[in-house]
C-alpha cells in the first residue's frame, strides 16, 4: 500500500468518520484502512497533512497508569495502545491520538479519535496508518480535558524490498512479584547509545508476559533467596496450594494492570513496538487448549480461556483476529461453558464445541515482514496443544526434572512410534511399564490448521531469514545418566539418556523434513520459556541417531523468573550425591551452574569438576555424543537477546545480567554478567549451518564447549 498523499488539510478522523480531502483514491483507501483497522479490532488514526499539533496537551502520566504501547508494525502502519481509566475527579470517554515525525509534535502525520469504556477495561487500540516505511514516530493520547499520556516512540518496518539489516530483541518470562525488570532498563540504555541504523526495530515478546499464578507475600514471603513482592491481589481468585490463580476476567485484567505498572517494562513498551505471543502463563501454568491442570487433575476451563484471551487482546496491541466476528473495537467473547473434552481429532484437538469456541476466540499465530531479510513467523504453541501425556510412572525424583529419553519418545510418538509399531511395554529399571499411548495420536502443539499455515509460510517465504518465534523452543536438553559410575546411588533406571526438555519429536521432524525436502535454508528459531540461554543447531536426531543440522535456534534467558540452576542451588541438599550434576560448590562458597556442564558434556564431566574443581580436567571427560547440537547453555542466566539479520549473516547476542533480585537504580539497569555472540552465515541447500561463537564481555560460567570459568 502506498503512503498517504500529502496536501491533506487536517484530515482528522476516527473509525467511523474520515476526512474527505484526500488526493489519492480517498474512498477506496479509506475503506481499505478502515477494514484493516476493524479486522484487528482497532480504531483508525488516519493520515493528515503534517502541521504542528493543535491539541491542548498537558502530560498527566498518573491518568494513564499503564503507559502507552505500540505493536506489530508494517511498512505503513502500527497499532497504538493506551489505557485511560476514570478517576474520582477526572472522567473521560474520548481520546485523541496523534502521531508525529518529531517528539515535539510540530509535524503531526496522523490523528484519530476513539472512546474508552469499561467494556475494554478502559484500554484502546488504534491503527496508525499511512506512515512511511522504516521511520521513527512519536505518538501520544489526549483526553477531553487536555490531559495527555506520556509520549511513546515507535518504528515502522522497512519496505519489502529494503535490504538493510534488521535488529530486534527477543525476551520472555517476566515475573514482577519475584524479580525486577533490570533487563529492560539495560536494553533501553544500550539502544539509546547505538547509532540510529543499529537500533532495535522491535521487541519480540515470546510470552509469560504475566504469570497468572501468584504468591502473596504475607503467605509466602520468600522463594529461594528472593523476596515475594506484594504487587497486586486477585479480586476473586482461587487458592490452590499456596498459589492464587485467576478465575474471572477481572482477575486477568488486574494482573495485566499490575504488571504494566512496572516502570522498566512500561518504558520499554513506550520505546519500541512489541510483537507479542503468549506462552503458557497468559492462560494457565499447565494448561492446554481450554483445559487447566492442577495437582495432576484436568479441569475444564473454557470460560477462563476466554477471559485470558480477552485480557490479552485488551492489553497487547497485536494484529490478531477474532474469527467469524463482526468488526469490533472490543473483544467479542463467545458464550462458553466449562465442559470436559472427550472426543479429539487425530492430532489431539478436543472437538467439544465450547473448547473450539474458546480457543478460536482469538487467533494469535501470524507472520510479519521486515524488509528483504526477515520473515517473522509466530505460532501459538498452547491453544491447539494435545493433552500432555502423564509420565509419572517414569519419574525418579532424585533425577530432578529428567525423564528417560526412550520413554518420552515412545509416549510422544504414540501410535506412530517406530513407523506404526509402538511397543506394548517400556523397560524402566527392573519393570516393564505398559505403553499407555500405544493407540494415541502423536503429540502435536500446532494442530492441523496452524501446521498447514506454518508450512505454507515456510514454503512461500522470500525473505533471507525465516525466523520462527516459538514460545518454548525445541533444542534438546539431555544428559547421559546412563554413564554414571556403577556404584552411584540412586541408580538411573532410564537405561539411556535423561531428558529435561520436551517432546513433539514427530512434529518437529516434519518441519525439519520440510526444510530439507523443499531446500529451505536460513531458518532460525527464537524462543523463550526455559529461563536460560541456549544456542545450537536443529537436527531431527541426536546420537546414536543421525545428526543432520538444518537450522539454528536461540533461546533467551528470562527477564526475571527464576531458572533451573537457581532452583537446584536452593532445593538440592548438599548431601545429595546428584547435586554435583546440577550445582558445583566451590571451596570459597561460590556456586557454579554444573547443570550447564551436564547438558553440554555429560555427567562424567560434571562429576570430574566436583572431584577436582578443575574445568580443563572436567572437559577432558566430556562425552561428545550428549550435545553435538549445542554451542551454548546457561541455565543460570537472565536478561535478553538480540538478533541482527542481514543479507549474509544472522547474529544473535545474549545480554546476561546478574539475578535480578532487586530493581537497580543505575541508568544502565545494573552490571552486565556477560555478552555472548553467535553468528551464522547464510547457507545453501545441502550445506550445514555453522555457528561461530564469540564471548564479547564477561564470563558465562560453564556455558560454552570450551574452558571458560571464573
Ligand atoms: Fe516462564
Amino acid at each position: 500500500m502506498e503512503r498517504a498523499a500529502s496536501g491533506v488539510e487536517r484530515a482528522e478522523s476516527n473509525s467511523d468518520t474520515f476526512g474527505e480531502s484526500l488526493t489519492m483514491n480517498p474512498i477506496s483507501r479509506r475503506r481499505f484502512l478502515s477494514a484493516t483497522a476493524a479486522a484487528i479490532g482497532a480504531g483508525l488514526a488516519y493520515p493528515r497533512a503534517g502541521g504542528a499539533s493543535t491539541i491542548e496537551w498537558t502530560e498527566r502520566r498518573d491518568l494513564y497508569p499503564q503507559g502507552v504501547a505500540s505493536g506489530d508494525p508494517t511498512p505503513d502502519s502500527v497499532i497504538l495502545w493506551t489505557r485511560r481509566p476514570p478517576t474520582p475527579d477526572s472522567r473521560t470517554r474520548r481520546l485523541v491520538v496523534e502521531v508525529a515525525s518529531d517528539p515535539g509534535f510540530t509535524h503531526v502525520v496522523a490523528q484519530g479519535r476513539t472512546s474508552v469504556s469499561a467494556e475494554t477495561d478502559w484500554t484502546c487500540r488504534f491503527l496508525a496508518a499511512g506512515l512511511s516505511p522504516a521511520h521513527e514516530y512519536w505518538y501520544r493520547f489526549t483526553d477531553e480535558h487536555g490531559f495527555g499520556s506520556r509520549i511513546g516512540r515507535t518504528l515502522t518496518a522497512p519496505a519489502a524490498n529494503d535490504d538493510r539489516p534488521v535488529r530486534f530483541a527477543f525476551v520472555s518470562c517476566q515475573s514482577v512479584t519475584e524479580g525486577a525488570c533490570n533487563a529492560f532498563r539495560r536494553m533501553i540504555f544500550e539502544d539509546e547509545r547505538r547509532p540510529p541504523e543499529e537500533r532495535l526495530s522491535f521487541v519480540l515478546h515470546l510470552g509469560d508476559f504475566i504469570y497468572e499464578v501468584v504468591w502473596y507475600a504475607d503467605e509466602k514471603p520468600t522463594r529461594y533467596a528472593r523476596r515475594i513482592r506484594d504487587v497486586y491481589r486477585l479480586p476473586e481468585g482461587e487458592k490452590i496450594g499456596d498459589l492464587h490463580v485467576p478465575v474471572s476476567l477481572e482477575d486477568y485484567r488486574t494482573t495485566y494492570r499490575a504488571y504494566l505498572k512496572d516502570p522498566d517494562l512500561q518504558d520499554a513498551r513506550a520505546r519500541w513496538p512489541f510483537v507479542c505471543v503468549w506462552d503458557n502463563h497468559e492462560f494457565s501454568w499447565q494448561g492446554w487448549q481450554s483445559q487447566q491442570v492442577f495437582d495432576g487433575k484436568t479441569r475444564p476451563a473454557q470460560t477462563k480461556k476466554v477471559f485470558a484471551n480477552q485480557a490479552w487482546f485488551e492489553y497487547q496491541p497485536a494484529r490478531v483476529r477474532m474469527p467469524n466476528k463482526p468488526s469490533l473495537d472490543a473483544f467479542a467473547p463467545p458464550r462458553v461453558k466449562d465442559a470436559p473434552l472427550e472426543t479429539f481429532d487425530d492430532l489431539g484437538l478436543g472437538l467439544e464445541p465450547n473448547n473450539l469456541a474458546a480457543i478460536n476466540s482469538l487467533k494469535v499465530y501470524r507472520a510479519l515482514r521486515w524488509g528483504r531479510n526477515v520473515d517473522l513467523i509466530i505460532t501459538d504453541n498452547h491453544s491447539y496443544r494435545a493433552e500432555p501425556p502423564n509420565m509419572d510412572a517414569f519419574a525418579q525424583k532424585e533425577f530432578r526434572w529428567a525423564l528417560p529419553q526412550d520413554a518420552i519418545e515412545i509416549y510422544d510418538n504414540g501410535r506412530a512410534h517406530d513407523n506404526g509399531r509402538p511397543p506394548d511395554t517400556i523397560r524402566f529399571g527392573e519393570r516393564d511399564i505398559p505403553n499407555d499411548r500405544k493407540l494415541s495420536p502423536p503429540q502435536s502443539f500446532l494442530g492441523h490448521e496452524q501446521k498447514r499455515w506454518l508450512v505454507d509460510r515456510l514454503k512461500s517465504s522470500t525473505a533471507t531469514w525465516k525466523i520462527w518465534g516459538h514460545s518454548f523452543g525445541t533444542l534438546e536438553w539431555r544428559t547421559d545418566f546412563q554413564n554414571l559410575p556403577a556404584g552411584t546411588r540412586p541408580k538411573w533406571r532410564g537405561g539411556t539418556y535423561g531428558m529435561f526438555s520436551g517432546a513433539f519429536f514427530l512434529e518437529r521432524g516434519e518441519i525439519l523434513d520440510l526444510l530439507r525436502d523443499q531446500r529451505i535454508t536460513n531458518f532460525a528459531i527464537v524462543a523463550g520459556d526455559r529461563h536460560s540461554f541456549w544456542a545450537g543447531t536443529l537436527s531431527k536426531g541426536l546420537p546414536p541417531q543421525k545428526f543432520e543440522p538444518l537450522g539454528v535456534e536461540f533461546i533467551t534467558g528470562s527477564i526475571s523468573a527464576p531458572g533451573i540452576f537457581e532452583a537446584a542451588e536452593y532445593t538440592i541438599p548438599r548431601t545429595d550425591p546428584l547435586r554435583a550434576l546440577y550445582v558445583h560448590d566451590r571451596p570459597n562458597g561460590e556456586v557454579w551452574p554444573a547443570v550447564n556442564m551436564s547438558a553440554l558434556h555429560g555427567v562424567r564431566a560434571a562429576l570430574t569438576l566436583a572431584e577436582t574443581g578443575d574445568v580443563a580436567r572436567a572437559l577432558a571427560a566430556s562425552n561428545p555424543d550428549v550435545a553435538p547440537h549445542l554451542s551454548f547453555v546457561d541455565l543460570g542466566g537472565h536478561g535478553y537477546a538480540t538478533v541482527r539479520a542481514s543479507a549474509g549473516e544472522l547474529e544473535t547476542e545474549f545480554v546476561c545480567i546478574p539475578r535480578p533480585l532487586e530493581r537497580s537504580e543505575r541508568p544502565d539497569g545494573g552490571p552486565l554478567a556477560y555478552r555472548a555472540v553467535h553468528r551464522v552465515k547464510t547457507w545453501r541447500p545441502g550445506e550445514r549451518p555453522h555457528l561461530v561463537q564469540q564471548i564479547v564481555e564477561g564470563t558465562p560460567l560453564l556455558a560454552t564447549k570450551g574452558d571458560r570459568r571464573g
